[in-house]
């Protein structure tokens, strides 16, 4: 027998105003029809001034924990993706510790852009691996709005905002892939790519916040390239075949992308959830959102097979396999 970390709960959060692309057309030189065709996104949340990523963050735990059963004291452990914090610091997982009631344990971040949620996972399924937590949240959020340069037709027409999470639990099993929980996640990161997409600040570089560029065509190249590797690999580490997942559930930041990472696996795009017309791309907040998503719509069910493959600014990339 071993532990591993099963999903007990889900829950998800988009803020209410919503904007279309012909709302992104009033605002710069673009149109509903430029961005369908290269991107797929119809839509986006956007976060309100008083709005923060701990608020939603929040609002989303609220929804798992219940679905879980259990209260904010009965978490051990809360691992948050963002690179939209609340403030530089302290961590915006303490002030989520602190809305959810919980007295005890540890909250942190992770920054790790579109692939936060993934190392999030992994960080918090190590730690109920090895014993040191019984039951954690793992969350990824963002308001993107708050860094997006609005006068640039480049980039703000492709993010939103949103939360999304899972509460997790140690649960005893055989340690086969037919058991429920995470069966394994894998985390990459190539630093030489930091420029291609990133903050144009920092406080230790320029004392500001910065805003969102990026090389979109190198990172597009890279994307679908990476998560159709790492996806490979976690299946073949762990001797899955690929007819034998359910769903592909990936970073939704082109649809483009999703089609390219799908056809370089061999996957048909019948078994990928794809939300990115009506999110967008919410970088840490993605996958957890589509994982919702997909369950609120039907499409995915207990017991069912997960591949979950995700790549953002760093270069990060990786993916999670999960009997859900
Ligand atoms: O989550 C990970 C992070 N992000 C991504 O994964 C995004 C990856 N990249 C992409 O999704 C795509 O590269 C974009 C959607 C960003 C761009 O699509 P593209 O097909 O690679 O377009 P492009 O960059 O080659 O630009 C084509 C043209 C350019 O005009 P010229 O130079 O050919 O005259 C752009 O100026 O489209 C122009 N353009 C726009 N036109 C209308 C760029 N943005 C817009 C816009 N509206 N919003």
């Amino acid at each position: 027998m071993t532990l591993r970390s099963r999903i007990i709960g889900i829950g998800s959060y988009l803020p209410s105003h919503i904007s279309t692309n012909d709302d992104m057309a009033k605002i710069v030189d673009t149109s509903d029809e430029w961005i369908v065709e290269r991107t797929g996104i119809k839509v986006r949340h956007f976060a309100d001034e008083q709005m923060s990523s701990s608020v939603m963050a929040t609002y989303a735990a609220q929804e798992a924990l219940k679905a879980a059963g259990i209260s904010g004291n009965d978490l051990d452990l809360i691992v948050l993706g963002t690179v939209t914090p609340d403030k530089t610091f302290p961590a915006t997982a303490v002030y989520v510790q602190s809305a959810l009631g919980m007295k005890h344990g540890c909250a942190f971040d992770v920054v790790a852009a579109c692939s936060g949620f993934l190392y999030a996972l992994k960080t918090a399924d190590n730690m109920i691996r090895l014993g040191q937590v019984k039951t954690a949240l793992v969350v990824g959020v963002e308001t993107l709005s708050k860094i997006t340069d609005f006068k640039d037709r480049n980039t703000c027409v492709l993010f939103g905002d949103g939360a999304g999470c899972v509460v997790l639990q140690a649960q005893e099993v055989q340690g086969t892939t037919a058991d429920r929980g995470i069966i394994d996640t894998l985390i990459y990161s190539d630093g030489s790519y930091a420029p291609e997409l990133c903050s144009t600040g920092g406080p230790s570089t320029n004392h500001d916040v910065g805003y969102i560029t990026m090389n979109g065509r190198e990172v597009f190249r890279h994307a679908a390239v990476n998560m159709a590797q790492v996806s490979a690999e976690i299946l073949q580490k762990n001797g899955v075949d690929l007819s034998e997942v359910d769903w592909l559930v990936p970073h939704q930041a082109n649809i483009r992308i999703l089609e390219a990472t799908a056809k370089r696996l061999g996957i048909p795009m019948e078994k990928v959830i794809s939300t990115v017309d009506l999110h967008a791309n919410t970088s840490a907040a993605s996958i957890p959102l589509a994982l919702a998503q997909g369950i609120k719509e039907g499409k995915i069910k207990e017991g069912q097979l997960l591949l979950l493959p995700g790549m953002g600014a760093g270069f990060t990339w990786g993916a999670s396999l999960i009997r859900l």
